[in-house]
């Protein structure tokens, strides 16, 4: 396992979890993820941020398999099975092997089924082989029972976990969005991941919605002792559960740091805003970036060009 300290990470001592190394993903002519490298480490939230088309999703859907990388190396050091390549796997075995689990940034449930049933499903590759790939399901012998019970009670556990336990026999289609995203972490928790990836678990949530994510995330990170990588365009998440910030605009890193870090870099600031808009940037802001380049605070835009 690798002992590497994370870049910017502030606490000594996190291992590397995660370490992705001149990842890059074209589309043709379009190159959607520039030769990126970070790490992510574990036991911490690692939030991915940019702006919308930045390449976040791309990233996550080659470390998860859905895409083959064009180039580049992503090693998820395992804490029980030590270093795999992720890009080498089939991307049915990284959920099952790897335990990478995520979330889709469009929700996707299986609607029709009940919330529980959602969640026995995300377990079939445990019930499968209890089964003898259905044999012993099909007899009702006592090892698939066992399996099928721990299923359920994993099942029940993480119901309880997101505060959804008494909506479990609901069709999932039927929930209100903000329970079908924590429904979706659910679902992902399910199979004892070592990583999980959550594209923008914040989307659509209302300000007490998003403050019991936030408290879940922490949990889920302090409890289960595992790596969270978070693509978020929330702010006030970003800022308030991660340990570690890495920005990507058109494809490639601009920054990485700490949350405080990442808010005062101007290359980051300029990415969401754009050039033209700094005269209008909030007072804090403009403070933050005159600061860094070196300017008493309202001096910037004249003459700037
Ligand atoms: N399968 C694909 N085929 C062609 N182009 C794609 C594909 N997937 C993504 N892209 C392009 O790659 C770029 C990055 O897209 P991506 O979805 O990764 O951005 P994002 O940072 O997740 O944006 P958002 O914040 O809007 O979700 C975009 O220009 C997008 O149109
Ligand atoms: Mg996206």
């Amino acid at each position: 396992m690798s002992k590497t300290a994370v870049p910017g990470a502030s606490a000594a001592g996190v291992q590397t979890l995660l370490t992705v190394e001149h990842l890059t993903m074209r589309f043709g002519g379009l190159v959607a993820v520039d030769d990126i490298s970070f790490e992510a480490g574990n036991r911490q939230i690692t939030a991915v941020i940019g702006p919308n088309g930045a390449g976040k999703t791309t990233v996550f859907n080659c470390l998860t398999g859905f895409y083959k990388p064009s180039v580049g190396r992503i090693t998820l050091n395992h804490p029980r099975h030590g270093p795999m390549l992720l890009e080498r796997m089939e991307g049915f075995r990284i959920p099952q092997q790897a335990q990478v689990a995520r979330t889709f940034q469009n929700i996707r449930l299986f609607g029709a089924m009940s919330v529980l049933e959602n969640l026995i499903v995300a377990q079939h590759n445990e019930l499968m082989q209890a089964s003898g790939f259905t044999i012993a399901g099909l007899l009702g012998l006592a090892r698939y029972r066992d399996a099928e019970r721990r299923a359920v009670d994993r099942a029940r556990r993480w119901l309880e976990r997101v505060g959804l336990l008494d909506r479990a026999d609901l069709p999932a289609a039927g929930l209100p969005y903000g329970d079908q995203r924590r429904l979706e972490i659910a679902r992902a928790m399910c199979i004892s991941p070592v990583l999980l990836c959550l594209d923008e678990p914040a989307a659509g949530l209302n300000p007490h919605e998003t403050a019991a994510l936030n408290g879940l995330l922490r949990m889920i990170r302090d409890e289960e002792g595992i790596g969270i990588l978070l693509i978020e365009h929330d702010m006030n998440v970003v800022m308030d559960v991660s340990d570690h910030v890495v920005v990507l605009d058109y494809g490639k890193k601009i920054a990485e740091g700490s949350p405080a870090q990442v808010r005062s870099d101007p290359s980051v600031i300029r990415a969401y805003l754009g050039e033209e808009e700094d005269e209008d940037l909030p007072t804090e802001v403009a403070a933050d970036l005159a600061a860094e380049q070196g300017q008493p605070a309202g001096t910037r835009g004249n003459g700037a060009g």
